[in-house]
């Protein structure tokens, strides 16, 4: 099944991420850089440790890719970790810097602390402050020892590039640097990761990897009012990774249990989840895209199953959570000789909403919503398009989506954009009506909600 129109989204532009700052306030429009999320990165970069025999400069390359620094660092056809990546906020443009050993463009004359006090603290060797866009409030955790080999592998494994840093099209005051130093007092948390010895070291690798250099609560955490995360580890029993929004794109809470599903069964999905992009229910996409395209499928086993392990145990998962198991469905496919699928093939069409979704949808998601798993996500039963929150489902139909193309999963499949086709009204009937078929049982979507998507994303698609 070829799909007539393939949306090349293959790079997630920055100013959609952004969030829709309504305060003026000088300090709420520093949120706005917390919420800036790695976004394009030429294919095949990144991979600079040549001939590297040295054993600290293949580990420093390794931690490279977990902390994913070329989405940012690296521009679209730009030079490994040369910057120059814009991050496009309503006050003006951030752009991301030269992390290359350039002497006088890049870092090439930082010594280790310098690097480190950008890394744990968000303070550049000229003493600026870093907005916190470059997420050093998670690499305040990595360990000395890691921290050294990726400052090895910065300064001895990556070619020197000669390219000056852009200054910021911020306007006052927004490019006040020093309202930084306030934000770093008030929520920036000390000290690098201690393991907690009442967990295996699985778990602590796990909780390690996640809350330091991969930076996951980035945008599965709830950020405040300033920008700030709310949570930054799993000692907070119910704000950490509980899900966030970034303007038309919900990250989903990381904690919820599927009903009846065991921690085992739940954990060897996250791991090929993590490692491909697919599960049994979906596919990554959007900013999730590429950060399994640039980072996890590069992990090796043992961390995969060592953030599978920390996600699926206590403290982060404790309770089951009802609203994930829909009446069929629970257990795989959805029942067939579902009412919904039994009127549909026989081309009665109820509503409004199942004649667009037969029209538009069913040829790859099935009459049945089972669609054809791995190449077709089913949409019976499935998270996405069960969640509270429907920005992220009225987002992929908007502006439509492609599968991450991983070494274990190399064919990239896409689902069109329905943006130039359907209206808000339009979407608002197919998604109330693919909410409540098949045993999903999530609420109605409005028009309004729509728009506002719409309005955030419309120019990103392109
Ligand atoms: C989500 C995007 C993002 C990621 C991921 C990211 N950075 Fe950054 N980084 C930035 C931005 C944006 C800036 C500039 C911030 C500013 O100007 O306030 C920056 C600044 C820096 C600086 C200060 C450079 C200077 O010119 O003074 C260093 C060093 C740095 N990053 C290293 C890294 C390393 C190493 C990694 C991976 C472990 C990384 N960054 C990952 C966005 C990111
Ligand atoms: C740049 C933002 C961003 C970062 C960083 C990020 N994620 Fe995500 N993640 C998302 C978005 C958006 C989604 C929803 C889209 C999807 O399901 O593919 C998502 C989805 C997921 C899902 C699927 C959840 C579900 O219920 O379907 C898992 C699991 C996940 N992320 C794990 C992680 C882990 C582990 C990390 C850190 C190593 C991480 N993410 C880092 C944005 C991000
Ligand atoms: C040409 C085939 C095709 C058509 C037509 C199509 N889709 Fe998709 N859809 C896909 C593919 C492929 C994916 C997986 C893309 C990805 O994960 O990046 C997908 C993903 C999705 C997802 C995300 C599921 C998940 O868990 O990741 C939703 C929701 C969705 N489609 C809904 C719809 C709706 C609603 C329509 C009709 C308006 C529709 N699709 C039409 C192929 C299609």
């Amino acid at each position: 099944m070829t799909p007539t129109r393939t949306i090349a989204r293959s790079r997630v532009q920055p100013a959609a991420l952004l969030g829709a700052f309504t305060s003026f306030a000088a300090c709420a429009a520093l949120a706005v850089f917390a919420l800036a999320a790695p976004s394009a990165f030429a294919a095949g970069n990144g991979n600079n440790t040549g001939t590297a025999v040295d054993e600290q400069l293949a580990h420093g390359a390794y931690l490279a890719r977990v902390g994913d620094c070329a989405a940012c660092h690296t521009a679209p056809h730009g030079k490994p970790f040369a910057g120059g990546l814009p991050l496009d906020t309503p006050f003006g443009t951030l752009y991301s810097t030269n992390i290359t050993p350039d002497p006088t463009s890049g870092i090439g004359s930082y010594t280790y602390a310098d690097f480190a006090g950008a890394l744990r603290e968000g303070v550049a060797k000229d003493g600026h402050r870093l907005y916190p866009a470059m997420p050093f409030p998670s690499y305040a955790k990595v360990s000395d020892a890691d921290m050294r080999a990726l400052y090895h592998y910065f300064m001895h494994g990556v070619p020197a590039v000669a390219q000056d840093n852009r200054a910021d099209g911020l306007r006052f005051p927004y490019n006040v640097r020093a309202l930084m130093t306030v934000w770093d007092t008030m929520y920036l948390p000390k000290g690098t990761y201690q393991s907690d010895p009442h967990q295996s070291v699985e778990w602590n690798r796990g909780a390690y990897l996640v809350e330091g250099l991969g930076h996951c609560s980035a945008c599965h955490t709830p950020h405040g009012m300033f920008g700030q995360e709310q949570a930054f580890d799993a000692n907070d029993n119910t704000t950490f990774l509980s899900g966030g929004t970034l303007a038309g794109w919900y990250a989903p809470s990381l904690r919820q249990h599927p009903d009846g599903a065991s921690a085992a069964a739940v954990k060897a999905g996250l791991v090929g989840y993590l490692r491909s992009g697919r599960s049994a229910d979906g596919a990554a996409f959007g900013p999730m895209t590429e950060v399994v395209d640039h980072s996890l499928q590069y992990l090796s086993d043992a961390d995969l199953n060592a953030i599978a392990t920390y996600l699926t145990s206590p403290p982060l998962r404790t309770q089951f959570n009802a609203k994930a198991a829909p009446a069929t469905g629970a257990a795989g496919a959805a029942d067939t000789a579902d009412a919904t699928a039994v009127a549909l093939r026989a081309g009665h069409v109820s509503s409004t909403g199942a004649l667009l979704y037969l029209n538009n949808c069913s040829a790859c998601h099935r009459s049945d919503g089972t669609g054809a798993v791995p190449a077709f996500p089913k949409l019976s039963g499935n998270g996405l398009v069960g969640d509270d929150d429907p920005s992220s489902l009225i987002h992929i139909v908007l502006s439509g989506s492609h599968m991450p193309s991983t070494a274990s999963a190399p064919t990239p499949l896409a689902m069109p954009n329905f943006d130039w086709r359907l209206n808000d009204q339009q979407i608002a009937d197919l998604l109330t009506f693919v909410r409540k078929s098949w045993g999903n049982h999530a609420p109605a979507v409005s028009a309004e909600q729509v728009q506002k998507v719409r309005a955030t994303t419309v120019s990103a698609a392109r």
